[in-house]
């Protein structure tokens, strides 16, 4: 991978205004641990289905807490100013994993707080931080069912890529399908390599 940056080059906290809401933007840190729990456990689960941790219990923030302080995952969040958290916008990659080219986005937007631009605009800030970063292949993942989250990825250029049957288990234990978009950042893709490694072995 060629890595542009180690850290992220934009720059925090920011202030933005969509509709009356006045946010701050800044990025997340081990002091933000209790104010996520919170977010996260006001949120309704099937919102929570398509994260790889269950950001609701203290274990789960522990561990995104321990992936930031590893530079595995950048998160911006959105502030209102009284200390609660609107949404959030990650980027996860793993530098020790054959995929380390390969960056997951996640997004989440308070209910309150939708429809008014904020996924769109948290989208964009990982977005241009995995970029930053030097990843070549972004995924986001999601349920099928949640149009908010296809539409947001979508104008990204993000596409459907793999959809994985009975992939995620709610707490009730219903089983549901897992819908994998991608989007490959700089024209890499696998079809690609093979093509180039065919006509080198013919
Ligand atoms: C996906 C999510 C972050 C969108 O947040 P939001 O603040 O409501 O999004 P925005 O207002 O910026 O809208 C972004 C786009 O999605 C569209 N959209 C949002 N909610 C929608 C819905 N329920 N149905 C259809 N389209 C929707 C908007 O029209 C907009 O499209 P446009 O850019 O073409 O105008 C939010 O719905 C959410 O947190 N969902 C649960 C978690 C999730 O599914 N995360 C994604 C997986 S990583």
């Amino acid at each position: 991978m060629t890595t542009n940056a180690d850290t992220p080059m934009r720059t925090y906290p920011r202030e933005i205004t969509l509709g009356k809401a006045a946010l701050t933007l800044r990025l997340m840190s081990a002091e933000d641990k209790s104010a996520v729990l919170a977010f996260a456990r006001s949120l309704p689960p099937n919102d929570l289905l398509f994260l790889r941790l269950d950001i609701a219990t203290e274990e789960g923030v522990n561990e995104w807490v321990n992936n930031i302080v590893a530079g595995r995952t950048t998160t911006v969040l959105a502030l209102p100013p009284d200390g609660t958290i609107a949404g959030y916008a990650s980027v996860h990659h793993n530098d020790a994993l054959w995929n380390r080219h390969v960056g997951e986005l996640r997004v989440i937007v308070g209910s309150e707080y939708r429809r008014h631009g904020l996924g769109r605009r948290l989208t964009d800030e990982v977005f241009a931080i995995a970029r930053d970063l030097g990843l070549q292949k972004l995924t986001a993942q999601m349920t099928p069912d949640q149009k908010g989250a296809r539409a947001t990825f979508e104008r990204l250029g993000f596409r459907a890529e793999a959809l994985l049957a009975d992939f995620v288990v709610d707490r009730e234990g219903a089983t549901r399908d897992l819908l994998i978009m991608a989007h490959d950042v700089a024209g890499f893709s696998d079809v690609e390599h093979l093509a180039s490694a065919a006509s080198a072995s013919s």
